[in-house]
C-alpha cells in the first residue's frame, strides 16, 4: 500500500521507532530511519534491508535544526521527495512537580514539541511544494488524560495535539494531512511502569499497524488515534452546547450554580477549528441581544 514513498521515521534505533520503520517497510514505503547515534540507526536500517525493504541511517538529534536540515536534504537527494514523517524520537525526566527541575521539564519539551516542529518545518516546503504530505505526531494518554509524574512529558505530548491540530488546518489545501498518534507499548521508555502481564500484550509491532490509517493516501486529518496491544480507539478535544450566563453582576455565581448544565456532553461537538467557540459565543449572546 507504500509503494514508492519515502517516510523518515525520528527515534526509530529501537522501541516503537524501530517497528514502524519494519512495519512501513513491509508496506513497500522507504525508510530514513533517524536516531542520536549512527549505531542505532544503523543498525535498524540494516534490519530493514535484511527484511528485504530499503532504508538510510542518519543520525541527528531532532532538537538539532541545522543538523535535522541536512537529513531532510540527504533524503531528498536519495529520493526525490518525503512523502511520510514520523515524529516518534522521546525521552522521559519522569519525577513529582514538587521535585522536578525547571532544566528537566526543557529538555523534555524541546526534545518532544521542539523536536516535532523542527523535523515538520524541515519537510513542510517541499511536501507543500509537492502537494503532498503526511506527518505524524506522537502523542500519549498522558498528555491526553495525566498521569503522575509526568507533568513535563504531559505537556510537551498535549503540545503536540495543538502542533497537529494548526498543521492540518494549514497544510489542508497542499494536501499535507496530520494526525496524532497515542501509543501504548513495551519498550524502554515503560519498563517498571507495567505489570509483567501488560507488557507481554504490548509488544510495539502492535501499534505500528495504526500508521498505515494515519499516512495512506486516504488518511483522515486531525485525528488522534490511540493504539496498544492490538486494540485501537480516538480520542478527541470536545468542546460542550455550554450555557449562556451573561455579564449582569452575578455571573461567577451563576457559572457555579449552572456547572452541570456547563460540563453537560448531551450535544458536545469537536471542533472544526478554533474559532468555532469564538463563533458560538458571540451567537449565544446576540440571541438575548
Ligand atoms: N512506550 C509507550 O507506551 C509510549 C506511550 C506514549 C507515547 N510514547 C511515545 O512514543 C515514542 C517512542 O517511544 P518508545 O516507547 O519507543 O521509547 P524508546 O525510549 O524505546 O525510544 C525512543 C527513541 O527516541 C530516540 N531519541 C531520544 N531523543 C532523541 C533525539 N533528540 N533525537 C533523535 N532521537 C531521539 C532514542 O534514542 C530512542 O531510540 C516517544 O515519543 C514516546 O514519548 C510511548
Amino acid at each position: 500500500m507504500l509503494d514508492g514513498k519515502t517516510a523518515i521515521v525520528t527515534g526509530a534505533g529501537g522501541g516503537l521507532g524501530r517497528a514502524h520503520a519494519l512495519y512501513l517497510a513491509s508496506k513497500g514505503a522507504k525508510i530514513l530511519v533517524n536516531d542520536v547515534t549512527v549505531d542505532a540507526a544503523e543498525r535498524i536500517a540494516q534490519e530493514v534491508r535484511d527484511s528485504g525493504g530499503t532504508a538510510l541511517a542518519y543520525a541527528a538529534s531532532v532538537t538539532d535544526d541545522a543538523a535535522i536540515e541536512a537529513m531532510v536534504s540527504a533524503a531528498l537527494q536519495a529520493w526525490g521527495h518525503i512523502d511520510i514523517l514520523v515524529n516518534n524520537a522521546g525521552i522521559l525526566r519522569d519525577k513529582s512537580f514538587a521535585k522536578m527541575t525547571i532544566a528537566d521539564f526543557r529538555t523534555v519539551v524541546d526534545v518532544h514539541l521542539m523536536g516535532a516542529a523542527i523535523c515538520s518545518k524541515a519537510v513542510w516546503e517541499p511536501m507543500r511544494q509537492r502537494g503532498f504530505g503526511r506527518i505524524v505526531m506522537t502523542t500519549s494518554s498522558s498528555g491526553l488524560y495525566g498521569n503522575f509524574g509526568q507533568a513535563n512529558y504531559g505537556a510537551a505530548k498535549m503540545a503536540l495535539v495543538g502542533l497537529m491540530q494548526t498543521l492540518a488546518i494549514e497544510g489542508e489545501k497542499y494536501g499535507i494531512r496530520v494526525n496524532c498518534l497515542a501509543p501504548t507499548a513495551a519498550t524502554g521508555m515503560t519498563e517498571g511502569v507495567l505489570d509483567a502481564a501488560s507488557l507481554k500484550m504490548l509488544a510495539p509491532e502492535r501499534v505500528s499497524p495504526a500508521l498505515l490509517a494515519l499516512v495512506g493516501d486516504d488518511a483522515p486529518t486531525r485525528s488522534i488515534l490511540c493504539a496498544g496491544a492490538g486494540h485501537f480507539a480516538a480520542a478527541n478535544i470536545t468542546l460542550t452546547h455550554g450555557a449562556y450566563v451573561g455579564i449582569a453582576a452575578d455571573a461567577g455565581e451563576q457559572v457555579v450554580a449552572r456547572w452541570d448544565e456547563i460540563k453537560d456532553r448531551d450535544q458536545e461537538i469537536v471542533p472544526t477549528y478554533g474559532f468555532v467557540q469564538a463563533e458560538r459565543e458571540v451567537e449565544a449572546a446576540k440571541a438575548v441581544g
